[in-house]
């Protein structure tokens, strides 16, 4: 068996830290290989990048995601007892659960809810200066919510959205930042389980196969409803990724101001190059840059021997930058994706291989409807300015986003 080249550090984590989204591809590069061992937290750990290795990872149940991720980042995205925490047979028949909810339909709904919350926000900005992240994760919140089938009462909206902001925003983060995070997640999970048990009650009405309806009423192979915080974790975990959609959102109007051929096009229709576009966002800004796995059992790859137990990164920015699979990586160009033959493991933002029977996100179809029709709001339906600011993407930043959220001022919204 051939020897995994190893990083020569004795810990990498604070390396991981100080380089953010490029920690395992510049150690690949530098070391002439798709993976490598390291040290993170004091824990060994093999880094891996490439088309291949998202293979490896999504396909062939070879990994589960219990015991993978620290506690803190663990807590405050999916959670104990989420789907993502499950393998095997209750794992698909949960994933069941939330593929169901992504009918072409409902995705029209979702879309459409997002358009009403954008057309209600946009006459109240005026000539005053916005945050498009800020204003966008709003949004997002009310129409997610509504759509799921537990619209939010105005009074409401801004602390329940602040707790979805707050746990997608300090997953990165160690100490006070992330602790005050913790406490908004409980008073969310708090929240969330009162819903489903009056949704259960029937206390509260809710649309059929709406996300609520399905989850409260949701059975695992035991036959058994899901215990009222697993409801509400899984819940959230529709609500708080819809809102992450607003990430997205602002890097594809960052892309519009850079490339103003972009907004040209779509200005005047162009709608056969909306999902080029959409894909070449999801692709070329950085999202999550690593997901976590543990070997289930032992395995070989390239010559190199896994054993149970094993920690492994794969590396999703990496993959995504990678120019064996994207000539030109760090250029941002859409026509790329005009005859791309959707391999599902090179483009890997929200995950690689098969949606039923792996991890790969269930909302990748909704975050790309959201992506175009947010991209067809922003060049159709308004006028702004974009005063100068800080638009740095900083790739040590985790999660990243451009400094400022993306400001604009004297939005005028155009006649229909
Ligand atoms: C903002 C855009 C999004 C990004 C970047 C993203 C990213 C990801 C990634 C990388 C995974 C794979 C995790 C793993 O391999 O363990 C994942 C899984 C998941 N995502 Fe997303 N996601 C997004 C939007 C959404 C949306 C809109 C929803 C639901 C409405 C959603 C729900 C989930 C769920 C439930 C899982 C767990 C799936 C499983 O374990 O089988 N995500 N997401």
């Amino acid at each position: 068996m051939n020897e995994v080249p190893r990083d020569d550090s004795l810990d990498a984590s604070v390396a991981f830290l100080r380089e953010g989204y490029t920690f395992v591809s510049s150690r690949c590069d530098r070391l002439g290989s798709d993976l490598f061992r390291t040290r993170l937290m004091l824990t060994p750990v093999v880094c891996m990048r490439g088309a291949e290795a998202a293979g490896i990872f999504y396909e062939g149940q070879r990994f589960t995601r219990v015991g993978a991720m620290p506690p803190t980042v663990l807590r405050l995205l999916q959670d104990i007892g989420s789907v993502q925490t499950l393998d095997d047979a209750p794992h698909h028949h949960r994933k069941g659960m939330f593929l169901a909810m992504m009918s072409p339909p409902a995705l029209q709904r979702m879309v459409e809810q997002f358009r009403a919350a954008w057309l209600a926000a946009v006459p109240l900005w005026g000539e005053r200066q916005i945050v498009l992240q800020d204003e966008v994760s709003a949004m997002l919140a009310l129409a997610g919510a509504a759509w799921a089938g537990v619209p939010l009462d105005p009074d409401e909206a801004p602390p329940l959205t602040r707790q979805l902001v707050a746990m997608i925003e300090q997953t990165g983060t160690i100490g006070p930042a992330n602790w005050w995070a913790h406490h908004l997640r409980n008073q969310a999970e708090r929240h969330w389980r009162g819903a489903i048990r009056s949704i259960r009650s029937g206390e509260t009405a809710v649309a059929e196969g709406s996300a609520a309806d399905l989850i409260a009423r949701h059975r695992d192979l035991d036959g058994e409803l899901l215990d009222e915080t697993t409801a509400a974790v899984e819940l959230l975990n529709v609500l708080r990724p819809t809102v992450a959609v607003a990430r997205f959102v602002t890097f594809a109007a960052l892309a519009l101001h850079h490339h103003p051929q972009w907004r040209e096009k779509f200005a005047q229709g162009g709608d056969e190059l909306l999902r080029p576009f959409v894909q070449e966002v999801r692709r070329f800004y950085p999202f999550f840059p690593v997901i976590g796995g543990r070997a289930r059992h032992d395995f070989a790859w390239q010559g190199h021997e896994f054993s149970k137990g094993d920690w492994v990164l794969l590396d999703l920015y990496g993959t995504n930058h990678d120019g064996r699979l994207w000539p030109e990586p760090e250029t941002f160009r859409p026509e790329r994706f005009v005859d791309w033959p959707g391999d599902p493991n090179t483009l890997v933002p929200q995950g690689a291989g098969d949606f039923a029977t792996g991890h790969r996100c269930p909302g990748e179809w909704l975050t790309i409807a959201l992506l175009e029709e947010a991209v067809r709001l922003l060049t159709r339906t308004i006028r702004y300015e974009v005063p100068a600011q800080d638009l740095t993407v900083a790739l040590d930043q985790l999660p990243a986003l451009p400094k400022s959220g993306f400001i604009m001022q004297k939005t005028q919204l155009l006649a229909a």
